[in-house]
């Protein structure tokens, strides 16, 4: 059975890079906060086997500059398993801990057109113009209120 998970940042990596940036070397799925003391990761195991994967780093939201908020990073679940549900269980996990740990009022992200609709059915916001991100391509903000 899919069980979600709070991990380090190494168990996240893996994936992170196969489904955001595999035409980039694996470093380029090592951000900067990732260990961070507030930053953390969950991701949902199957088998032993990482199937989805997410990040969230204390930043603030240029839109909102004044609220406590988190940047939703490195959402991303195997291809093979994609339209599952795992993706929802990963993020929901993220939203629940921000929600019951965090004073934090936002959640956002950068997020890619291609996954806009992923983000509407989890409540969050697409905001602002478009723009491109290299070698990542399209996106725009989105954010949902925790
Ligand atoms: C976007 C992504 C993380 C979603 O994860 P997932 O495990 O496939 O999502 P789920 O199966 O939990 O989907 C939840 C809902 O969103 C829908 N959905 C998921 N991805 C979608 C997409 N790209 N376009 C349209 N709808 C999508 C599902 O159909 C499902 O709808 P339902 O609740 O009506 O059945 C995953 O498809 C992925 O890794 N894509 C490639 C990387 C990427 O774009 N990451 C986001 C970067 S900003």
């Amino acid at each position: 059975m899919a069980k979600l998970k709070k991990v380090s940042a190494e168990i996240v990596r893996p994936l992170r890079h196969k489904v955001l940036r595999p035409s980039l070397p694996f470093e380029s799925s090592i951000m900067e906060l990732d260990d961070h003391d507030y930053t953390f990761h969950f991701c949902v195991e199957e088998e032993s086997r990482i199937i989805s994967v997410a990040s969230a780093y204390h930043e603030s939201f240029v839109e909102l500059p004044k609220k406590d908020a988190y940047r939703l990073r490195g959402m991303a679940t195997e291809p093979s398993e994609q339209g599952k549900g795992y993706g929802k269980m990963v993020l929901k996990g993220v939203i629940d801990y921000l929600t019951k740990e965090t004073q934090s009022e936002i959640l956002w992200c950068n997020a890619r057109t291609t996954a806009f609709e992923f983000y509407e059915k989890m409540g969050f916001t697409i905001v602002g113009d478009e723009f491109d991100i290299p070698n990542l391509g399209p996106h725009k903000k989105g954010f949902i209120n925790l």
